[in-house]
């Protein structure tokens, strides 16, 4: 079942960008363009998008206006994008974050 709104009481009909492939964690997820990475991720039925630093705690959307960063992931090789105000490009790579992503992941 798509969990993604198509009818918007206040924006009406929602228009869906081109379908798409994903990969999220090295497995491959529809998509639509233009939409965020955390709605094609959530669809998907993932919902921990990254792990605290210190405490290892999972993290997955909260805010989803780009404020909380929650949702950070690491997209393309590049930590701590805010995957709920990021669009998806066709082919793009996400990975759970782990700690602060692995260009600064001591933790490890
Ligand atoms: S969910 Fe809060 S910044 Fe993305």
């Amino acid at each position: 079942m798509d969990m993604r709104i198509e009818e918007h009481p206040i924006l009406g009909t929602l228009k869906k960008g081109k379908a798409v492939k994903i990969e999220v964690d090295g497995k491959p997820v529809d998509a639509f363009e233009g939409e965020p990475v955390a709605a094609a991720l959530m669809a998907a039925g993932k919902t921990v998008f990254r792990y605290t630093r210190k405490r290892k705690e999972a993290r997955g959307v909260f805010c989803a206006i780009g404020q909380c960063t929650d949702c950070m992931m690491t997209i393309d090789g590049v930590p701590n994008v805010r995957t709920c105000v990021t669009a998806v490009k066709e082919g793009m790579k996400v990975k759970t974050q782990i700690g602060t992503g692995e260009d600064g992941d001591t933790s490890k």
